[in-house]
Formats: structure tokens, C-alpha cells, sequence
């Protein structure tokens, strides 16, 4: 049992650095199934949720090694395997390796994944797709039965732009003979990675990042060395910490184009922002105002992965903000939280209302899920006196040693073991 022990009141400042994406390293891992090869991953961050992912692969017979910031896998003996409860309710991200299964040995069978406490998140768009393609799919006891021997390449069109649905079926029919044509894809830029690396492997897709993507299925792909693009969600992160507790951060290793929602709301805060090549600098000396409106949709607009950290740093503006989750139907667990550390919040079915306070008190309180534990953080480093953040095993899932991040910052911040 681990909980992060914070003394707040100090502002952020120095220079942070960040890793490649957790978002696009997991479907670029399932992806590296399709290959019969050896795969160069650079800007490798060591997250629980990779670790849990290059299990998944060892079941596969997919060796996969670390060294420093790079990740090596050997896909040269890979092999078709069941792939168990106790493995995909560790990561959402365990339903990609259907797709790359399917693509590669045209048969898949999997248990349901399970993820974080945001929602109920279906997969139903992934498998409808598939089947779309020509996959017999059967459910049972848990598992999805995969029989994909006559697929196809063909047409698909999404529901809605998710964007793990996107991912499954660029795997899948990358590796189908034929042209798939997928309209209203996710256009977030964790796509286009993915894109990238499949293309690096031999892969023939276009279109990434628009309304249509165009696959033309390959024999087969071969190994690979790819650099991971930078984790946009890491980065604005640190951005909204610094921006609620003051200070002055040079955040390197960003693409700015990745954060250009966050960006646009934040010069509304009247904070100092400065977009180089691949940094952003970002100076707060005063309280900033509320940011009126805050809604979270898919890319190119704001992340509901920033949501909760955008939710503290309103918690302690000057003014009313009104904050709309359209993505998640269960992604405010964070508001009774940051409530007992004297937050001013009210929320209505989706919608919150947050009536910036100005000063937080340290308290007690529990991440209910990834994105809300970094908010809580936050929240920790801006409050008067101590708190202590249980449930860490979720940040770690995609903020690799937080703590020892925010403390080069100058945040006062440890890692207890009980
Ligand atoms: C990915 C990200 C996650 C991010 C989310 C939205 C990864 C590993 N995770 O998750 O961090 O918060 O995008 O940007 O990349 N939906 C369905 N049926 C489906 C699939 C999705 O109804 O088959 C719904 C979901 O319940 C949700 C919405 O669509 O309400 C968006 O989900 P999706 O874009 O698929 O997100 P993920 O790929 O799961």
C-alpha cells in the first residue's frame, strides 16, 4: 500500500521533461502482434499500464525487454493464445490486441477488458466493425470469439470517432487484402502514430487525422525503430499544475499543435504562455480568472483526459466556471474529493459548476481513477497544510514517478509505503 504524502503551498519551478505517450504506446505494442520481427520503441515511460501490456505480449510469446528509455520487442515467434480475465481486466487497453490478433491470425479469443471507474465504456463499436469486415463473433461467459476467416476489406462507418475502435480496425485491416475505408475515425493524434509505425513496418495507410482513413491491406510487415510521440496528456498535466499553483515551468518534449484547446484556454486565464519548437513555457505570478465554459469532446477539441486537472485549477480561479464532460458518462469521481479540500463545486448530470475558491486545505482523500488522482495532486500542492492521496497504483498507471517529478519542480511531496 502506497499514498503520496504532499505539504502544499509551494509554487512550480524549473524544467520537466516528458516521456513518449502511454495513449499511443499501448495500440502501437498490440500492434507490433502483426509483425514477424524485431520492434525499436524509443520514449519508453515506465507505466503500469505498459508493463501489464508486454505481460499480454509474453502470453503471445512475444519477448519484450527495457533498456533506459527504449523498449525492445521480438515478435519473430509469436503465437495465437486465449488471452485471460486476469490479464484484461488489469488494462482497458487489452482490447486492442483483438484487433491485431484478428489481423494476423485471423482468430482471437478474448476476455471482456476492464480499465478505470469512468464510465461503462462498451466495446460494442470495436466488434461491429469487425464484423462489418466479415468477423463471426460469438460472446460468451465473458469471452469474445473471434472467427475472422472470411474477412474482407471493405467499408466502415463509425458510430461515433472512438478512438480505440479506430485503433482495432486500422490493426486489423492493415493486414487484410483489399482496400478498408474508414469514415468518421478518431482524429486524435494518437491515431496518426499509429499510422506512422504501421507505415514504418511496411503498412500502407493514409488519411490519419482526417474524416476518412484509407487502409490498403499488406502481406505482411516487418520490424521496425519508431519514436513514440510525446504524451499531450503528460504535458498539459504539468501545464494546469503549474498554472494552479504558480510559477514558472518550461515543459519539454511537446508537440504545442497536440495541445491547442488547452492552449486556447488557458490565454484566457491571463497566464504567460510561450510555445517553442518542442516546449511550451508557461509563468503564473497571480491568481488566475475562471475560464467560463469548459466542454470536453473529441480531438482536435479539449481532452476529457484534462478534465479533472482542469477541474482544480478552476477550483482555485477567481470567478464561475461551468465544466461539461460530453465523453464519459462517470468521470466526476474526483468532485467529492477535491469537495473535501474545500472546492465549491455543484454538478447536474454532466455538467459542473465550480465556483473558484481561494484557498484549498489539505485533507484525506483517494483517486478514483487516473486523470482524477493527477488533479488531486495538484489540488495537494496548491492547499494549506498536509494531504495524503490514496488508490497511487492508478497514477501510476500513466504518470511515471509523479512525485519525484513535481519535487524538481520544488513541490514538497513523497511516497509513503505503509
Ligand atoms: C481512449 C484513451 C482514453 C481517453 C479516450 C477518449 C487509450 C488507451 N485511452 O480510450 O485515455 O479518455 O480515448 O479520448 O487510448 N464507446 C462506445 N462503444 C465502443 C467504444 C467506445 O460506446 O465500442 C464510447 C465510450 O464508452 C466513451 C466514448 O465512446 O463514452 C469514447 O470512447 P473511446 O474514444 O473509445 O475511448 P477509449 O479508446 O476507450
Amino acid at each position: 500500500m502506497e499514498t503520496l504524502k504532499i505539504f502544499g503551498g509551494n509554487t512550480l519551478n524549473g524544467e520537466i521533461e516528458v516521456d513518449g505517450s502511454k495513449n499511443s504506446f499501448l495500440p502501437i505494442m498490440a500492434a507490433s502482434v502483426l509483425c514477424d520481427g524485431e520492434i525499436v520503441l524509443k520514449r519508453y515511460p515506465n507505466l503500469s499500464d505498459l508493463i501489464i501490456m508486454r505481460e499480454i505480449l509474453g502470453t503471445l510469446n512475444i519477448s519484450t525487454h527495457v533498456d533506459g528509455k527504449t523498449l525492445y520487442i521480438d515478435s519473430r515467434n509469436s503465437e495465437n493464445k486465449k488471452i485471460t480475465h486476469d490479464l484484461t481486466q488489469k488494462v482497458r487497453a487489452s482490447i486492442f490486441i483483438l484487433g491485431a490478433l484478428l489481423g494476423k491470425f485471423r482468430s482471437a479469443v478474448i476476455a471482456y477488458p476492464g480499465g478505470c471507474n469512468i464510465g461503462e465504456r462498451p466495446i460494442d463499436i470495436h466488434l461491429k466493425s469487425f464484423r462489418t469486415l466479415g468477423c463471426r463473433i460469438i460472446e460468451r461467459h465473458g469471452y469474445i470469439y473471434c472467427y475472422g476467416e472470411n474477412m474482407k476489406a471493405g467499408e466502415v462507418v463509425l458510430d461515433f470517432p472512438s478512438v480505440g475502435a479506430t485503433e482495432s480496425l486500422l490493426m486489423c485491416a492493415c493486414v487484410l487484402e483489399g482496400e478498408t475505408i474508414i469514415r468518421n475515425p478518431a482524429k486524435e493524434p494518437e491515431i496518426v502514430d499509429l499510422q506512422e509505425f504501421i507505415n514504418s513496418m511496411g503498412g500502407n495507410v493514409k488519411g490519419a487525422g482526417t474524416d476518412k482513413i484509407v487502409i490498403n491491406g499488406v502481406k505482411s510487415l516487418h520490424g521496425t525503430t519508431f519514436s513514440v510521440m510525446y504524451d499531450r496528456i503528460v504535458a498539459g498535466t504539468y501545464l494546469l499544475a503549474t498554472a494552479t499553483c504558480g510559477g514558472h515551468v518550461l515543459v519539454k518534449g511537446v508537440d504545442s499543435r497536440h495541445n491547442s484547446s488547452l492552449l486556447a484556454y488557458l490565454r484566457q486565464t491571463a497566464c504567460q504562455i510561450d510555445v517553442f519548437n518542442d516546449k511550451i513555457e508557461l509563468k503564473a505570478d497571480k491568481r488566475l480568472s475562471s475560464i467560463k465554459r469548459v466542454t470536453t469532446m473529441p480531438y482536435p477539441f479539449f481532452p476529457t483526459d484534462l478534465q479533472a486537472p482542469m477541474m482544480t485549477l478552476q477550483s482555485v480561479s477567481q470567478g464561475v466556471c461551468f465544466l461539461e464532460e460530453t465523453i464519459f458518462e462517470n468521470r466526476f469521481g474526483h468532485v467529492f474529493e477535491l469537495k473535501k479540500m474545500g472546492a465549491d463545486i455543484i454538478t447536474k448530470n454532466r455538467i459542473a459548476m465550480i465556483r473558484g475558491v481561494d484557498r484549498l486545505f489539505g485533507a484525506d482523500v483517494t483517486a478514483t481513477d487516473l486523470r482524477a488522482g493527477a488533479a488531486l495532486v495538484m489540488a495537494g500542492m496548491k492547499a494549506e497544510g498536509y494531504t495524503t492521496i490514496h488508490n497511487v497504483d492508478l497514477i501510476d498507471r500513466g504518470y511515471e514517478k509523479i512525485e519525484e517529478k513535481y519535487a524538481l519542480l520544488g513541490a514538497d511531496i513523497k511516497r509513503i509505503t505503509i
